[in-house]
């Protein structure tokens, strides 16, 4: 397996003397949908933006397709490593919705029937196409962020980084995120999401990187979630079919479902097995 980005040894410390990340080291692996989960202040948002070139490693390195991000290389990686902000406030700012999800396309100097092409795909993906002609200003908080989502789609990048997709979005745009994702995972792209909603991470992710005070705790597949000394020790909780699973009896606890569609399997199982 082909690890799409890696970080090495990565410290950085914010102007005011706050060390948000401390020699922090961690891979993404090629083709893989991988949640980064921490607690509030753990450094996701810092390293995220680490991973696009936005900010440059103070120690350490990151590299992207095995090309290392230094001031030379910061325009290639953004052009490859597209970015969701935390908050849609720091990056939708056009006049309109289909200026704004343009802008990305333009700027790689993409032909026209090419860049209108591309908005009009990407605010389908995020449901957001009856407004394209409306100022940013007036969307709703989670409006913004489906059309910050829309403004990377449409760069069509090898690695997207969303931070916390989910907040401000209702439930069913929740899931439509999912299956975009999901969708966008199989024809090729390596999706990273930095969240700390263990139950997004425990049914969409394949990989997960637990991070804590700016150094990564552990890092793998998603069965880590059930390891409580991992779970204690991150300030996170388990996510909610292993605290059901886990106060049941006879259920191996090395065994548990993470997921509705693993509890689904495992309950099956075991009514089947009464009934016989
Ligand atoms: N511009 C800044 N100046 C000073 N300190 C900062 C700045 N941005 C973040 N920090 C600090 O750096 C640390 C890491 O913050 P970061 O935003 O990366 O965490 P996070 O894991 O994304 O948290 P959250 O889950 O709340 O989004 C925190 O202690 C935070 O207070
Ligand atoms: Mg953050």
């Amino acid at each position: 397996m082909i690890n799409i980005i890696e970080m090495e040894n990565l410290y950085y410390r914010y102007r005011d003397g706050t060390e948000a990340l401390r020699d922090l080291s961690l891979f993404i692996p090629q083709g893989k949908k991988v949640a980064i989960l921490g607690p509030n202040g753990a450094g996701k948002s810092t390293l995220l933006l680490h991973l696009n070139g936005l900010y440059l490693p103070q120690k350490g390195k990151v590299r992207v397709l095995g090309r290392e991000i230094n001031s030379r290389t910061e325009r290639w990686v953004k052009s490859k490593v597209g970015l969701v902000f935390q908050d849609p406030d720091d990056q939708v700012f056009s006049a309109t919705v289909k200026e704004d999800v343009a802008f990305g396309p333009l700027n790689m100097n993409l032909p026209e029937p090419e860049v209108q092409r591309r908005v009009s795909n990407a605010l389908q993906a995020v449901q957001m196409e009856e407004y394209s002609s409306k100022p940013p200003y007036y969307l709703s908080h989670g409006q913004k962020k489906r059309v910050a989502i829309a403004g990377v789609l449409a760069m069509q990048p090898a690695v997207i980084l969303l931070d916390e997709p989910t907040s401000y979005l209702d439930p069913k745009s929740k899931i439509t995120l999912i299956k975009t994702l999901t969708q966008l995972h199989r024809q090729g792209t390596t999706i990273v999401i930095a969240t700390h909603d263990v139950d997004l991470a425990a049914e969409w992710a394949d990989h997960i990187i637990i991070i804590k005070e700016g150094q990564t705790l552990a890092q793998g597949e998603t069965w880590l979630l059930t390891r409580e000394d991992l779970i204690e020790e991150a300030g996170l909780c388990f996510p909610t079919v292993v605290q059901i699973f886990r106060q049941l009896p006879d259920i191996k606890k090395n065994y548990l479902p993470l997921n509705v569609n693993e509890a689904v399997t495992v309950l099956k199982t075991i009514i089947n097995s009464k009934n016989r």
